[in-house]
């Protein structure tokens, strides 16, 4: 374990330091799920369900957590996925964020509901940066967005598509803390209670810029997050279809990465319309309660998909074993949402930086307890399902012809 002057051990001990910091109307909103958080929780139970089949003898002493996405060499296998609220959780807290990714080695998403304009996050903190859009019904806008992160030097477009509708979120509506954000004797009464965040982050936005902005929204609706008609709901529209991909793929020149899917036709689909990768992922159990867990159907995605596309998964990964379960079956790389973003919400970029730290130690030490020295080496033959729904379908399909090879040999 190296230095850790956080006191944060793990991804756990930096969620509790967050929520002793930011009002726990905003804790809330970061953290929480949707209706009854069965999605929520089972995106950290299914984990339970895969266990490790360690090999031994075998020297691990040059361990490498290096891997290549999109021809470019990262330190690790991990990616910070896009969430509109760092910059609440902490003052221009995207670049922050982006700055630890680029320490670690990383690429960093910024999201279109971000804080901290495009530009800013290039200019300050560099690294490989990747912009996330969720599509205007009115597409023009849309198009505007993409052109300045094509100036801006984003190397990859991340094209959400499971929002169309917002997660019906009843805790959000329960702590006054909806957008456009309107003042409440009770979340006046979260913020005073946390002088912590309300003098270093919101205190320090009124007295420069003034209220935060969506920086990002193209200037005819960019707003306050306690302005009303052109708030956070109109930049999500119910009519995306895969004619809006088609479209976005003949004016975005970078590779595009396709966010939200869970159906192996869905994958194949986005990779016939010239996605590059596709972000297998339950939005963290925020938006649909009751909905598969992305690591249920990634072998199915991965056999459909692996040989000819990029396959990022997110949702839950709190562990370097997750990571490296879903590294084993398919994933070429493991974003996270939540964990940094408990780490700017505690100590800033030095808690994301924390973050990041300690899945590169967590994932160093699986490997050296697998009997792994590079992420190529993972695979399945690594793991023990508990029950057949998890199990690759390609291992299914090569038991079955052992026992039918069996049978017919008449040994059954
Ligand atoms: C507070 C918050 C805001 C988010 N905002 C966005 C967003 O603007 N665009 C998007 O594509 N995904 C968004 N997400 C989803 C994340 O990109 C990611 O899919 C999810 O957080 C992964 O799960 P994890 O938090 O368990 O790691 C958000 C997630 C959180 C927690």
């Amino acid at each position: 374990m190296s230095d850790n002057k956080l006191n944060a051990y793990n991804i756990f001990d930096l969620r509790e330091q967050a929520l002793s910091r930011v009002p726990k109307g905003l804790f809330e909103f970061c953290d929480r799920g949707t209706e009854d958080e069965v999605s929520l929780r089972n995106n950290r139970s299914v984990f339970d369900r895969i266990r490790f089949k360690p090999r031994t003898l075998v020297d691990v002493s040059k361990r490498n957590l290096e891997t290549t996405i999109f021809g470019v060499k990262h330190k690790m296998p991990m990616v910070i996925a896009p969430t509109g609220t760092a910059g609440l959780l902490w003052y221009e807290g995207e670049i922050a964020l982006a700055k630890a990714a680029r320490d670690a080695g990383i690429p960093f998403t910024l999201a279109t509901g971000s804080m901290t304009a495009m530009e800013r996050v290039a200019d300050e903190a560099g690294g490989e940066l990747w912009f996330q859009l969720y599509m205007w019904p009115d597409r023009s806008l849309s198009q505007k967005l993409v052109e300045r992160a094509k100036a801006a030097g984003y190397k990859a477009l991340v094209v959400t598509v499971d929002g169309v509708h917002a997660g019906n979120r009843e805790y959000n509506i329960r702590n006054g803390f909806t957008i456009p954000f309107t003042f409440t004797a009770k979340n006046v009464a979260d913020v005073l209670l946390h002088p912590r965040w309300m003098f270093g982050v919101l205190a320090r936005y009124i007295f420069t810029t003034g209220m935060p902005r969506y920086q990002n929204y193209p200037t005819d609706v960019r707003a306050r997050i306690t302005a009303g008609p052109m708030g956070r709901s109109s930049l999500r529209t119910d009519s995306l279809s895969w004619e809006d991909l088609k479209a976005m793929r003949k004016v975005w020149p970078h590779k595009l990465i396709v966010k939200g899917m869970l159906h192996p036709a869905d994958a194949a689909k986005a990779v016939d319309c010239g996605a590059d990768a596709v972000v297998v992922s339950n939005h963290g159990g925020r938006n649909l309660d009751g909905i598969i867990s992305p690591i249920e159907v990634l072998p199915e995605i991965a056999d459909a998909i692996g040989k000819r596309a990029t396959i990022l998964v997110d949702s839950g990964f709190r562990r370097g074993s997750d990571v490296v379960k879903a590294l084993a079956l398919g994933a070429h790389a493991v974003q996270i949402g939540r964990p940094t973003l408990y780490g700017i919400a505690a100590h800033g970029e030095a808690g994301a930086a924390r973050a990041l730290e300690i899945y590169r130690e967590e994932i160093g030490r699986v490997m050296a307890l697998l009997g792994v020295n590079t992420i190529g080496e993972l695979g399945p033959e690594y793991l023990h399902f508990v029950d057949n729904a998890l199990r690759p379908q390609s291992q299914v399909r090569a038991n079955l012809k052992v026992v039918e090879g069996a049978r017919a040999a008449g040994e059954n």
